[in-house]
This record gives C-alpha cells, structure tokens and sequence, in this order.
C-alpha cells in the first residue's frame, strides 16, 4: 500500500520531497486539487465537500494513510474527515507536527503567514494552546491573500508575486518577529526567496518536520508502517493538468532524473 498526500495543486510538493527525502523507501501517491485551487478564500465547506470526494479515490488506489500536505485543508476539513472516514483509512495533518516543532524551540516572538482561511481559522494559536495551555506564546498572524495564485504559476515569478510578498512581509518586519512560520505549503515552495527578504528571521519550513513526525509516527504504529510497500515508487495525480506542470512538478521536487508522468485524476465533483 502507498502513502498518499493530498494538497490543493503545487504547494505539497515541498513537503513530498522531504518525505521522500528521509523516508525514500516508501511508496507515495500525490494528490492535487489543481482544478480547485487555491483553496485559501473558498468557501471552507466547499474545501471539505471536495475532500470528502477525494478521499475516497486515495483508497481506491490502496493508500493505507493520507498526509494533508495544506494547511488549509487541516484547518477547513481534517476533523470532518478524520471523522468521516475513521474506519477506513488514517488521515494526519500538517498543523499539529508544526506546532509541536514550535513549541520544542520556543522563539521570543512568532510569526505565521498562511492563506486567508487558515489564518482566519486560528488554528496553528488554538492548537498551541491546546497543547501547552499554560505557555505564553507570542505571535503574530498574517494572511497572504493573492500569493498561491502567483506560485502556482511558477518562475520567473512576476513582479505582482514580489509585491504582494513584500507588503505581507513588511507588516511582520514591524511586528519584529523573530521566527517566521510558511504557514502554507504554497509558500514552502518559494522558502528562499522569503529568505532573501527577510535574512535575519528563522524561516520555519514544515517539509523536514513533517517527515521527521511521519517516522516518529510510524515507529508508533508498526501495524500501519507494515502495510506500505517499499519501492521507492511516486504516482502524481492532478484533478486538471495544466500547461506547465509537468516542468513545475519536476522543477519543485529538484527532480533531474526521468521526469516523473502526470496522470489526471478522475473525480466527480457534482
Ligand atoms: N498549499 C495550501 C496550504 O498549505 C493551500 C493553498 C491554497 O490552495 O490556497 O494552505
């Protein structure tokens, strides 16, 4: 069986490839919503109406274990999901391992930057003090509304990209945030151009901290781990293959060998 990651297009790229990274032995299936994206300022009973429909084509093609590699899906649908589909197939999110991370290195003041529903959501704030009630946590939230759209469309990244970063930056600057959560797997993709623009802020990916939790996760439950088969195999699905995607697929996972088939996923949305 494989593992399956589903984000709304490009954005769990960044985080395939780190699984992929420290945990190549396994065999992967990708999901993304292209058809639907972004999925930051739809409607989050739409995200979770469209979730529930692509559940269940993961275990048609024997996934064991679905990573929501969105923030925005964690935060709009996972608890319905996991609800939903308990019985069937383990579904984990990509807020908690992050939150846990933040709060094993603790910072003077937190910065997260994700799209608007996930920020709106309060999910990463609720879910720190769920974890560590008693803990003052200092943070400051922005949404960066316009942002996926623009990464979606890969390099050369246009100039709108570049000013709406830098507007939704800027406020982080005056809050002087000295650790700078990519609250989207969208902006993972582009961690080095954020980077360039704010060099003396810790940038906190979620792509090397999801793979560390998945292994932790998979030592717990050697039951499910059993299951995976190990072939070092990747199947990408996309619900619309665009013009671009194949060179931006490739391009994000640093993939200079054969490059990797899309193949289109056939789900009925109505
Ligand atoms: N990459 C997703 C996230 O982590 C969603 C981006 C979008 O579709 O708006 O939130």
């Amino acid at each position: 069986m494989k593992i399956g990651v589903f984000d709304s297009g490009l954005g769990g790229l960044s985080i395939l490839k780190s699984l992929k990274k420290s945990l190549p032995q396994y065999d992967y299936l990708y999901l993304g919503d292209s058809l639907h994206v972004p999925y930051g300022d739809k409607d989050p009973e739409k995200i979770t109406t469209w979730a529930k429909k692509i559940i269940p084509f993961f275990i048609e093609k024997n996934c064991c274990l679905i990573i929501f590699a969105c923030n925005t899906i964690t935060a709009t649908s996972l608890s319905q999901i996991q609800e939903k589909f308990d019985h069937q197939i383990k579904v984990l999110g990509i807020i908690r391992p992050t939150s846990e991370f933040l709060l094993a290195n603790p910072a003077r003041k937190i910065g997260i930057i994700g799209t608007t529903n996930t920020i709106v959501s309060n999910i990463f704030t609720h879910d720190l003090e769920k974890i560590s009630p008693k803990k003052r946590i200092n943070y400051h939230q922005q949404a960066c509304p316009g942002l996926v759209e623009e990464i979606e469309k890969g390099p050369p990244y246009s100039k709108k990209m570049k000013t709406i970063l830098s507007s939704c930056l800027a406020l982080l600057t005056e809050k002087k945030v000295d650790v700078l959560v990519l609250g989207c797997t969208h902006y993972n993709l582009i961690a080095d151009q954020i980077q360039t623009l704010l060099p003396k802020t810790k940038i906190i990916t979620q792509g090397d901290i999801a793979a560390q939790k998945l292994a932790a996760y998979l030592n717990r439950h050697l039951d499910l781990a059993q299951k995976i088969t190990c072939q070092s195999k990747l199947e990408l699905y996309f619900t619309k293959i665009k013009v671009n995607y194949s060179f931006l697929v490739n391009f994000f996972l640093d993939n200079r060998e054969q490059s990797v088939e899309l193949k289109l996923a056939k789900i009925n949305f109505s």
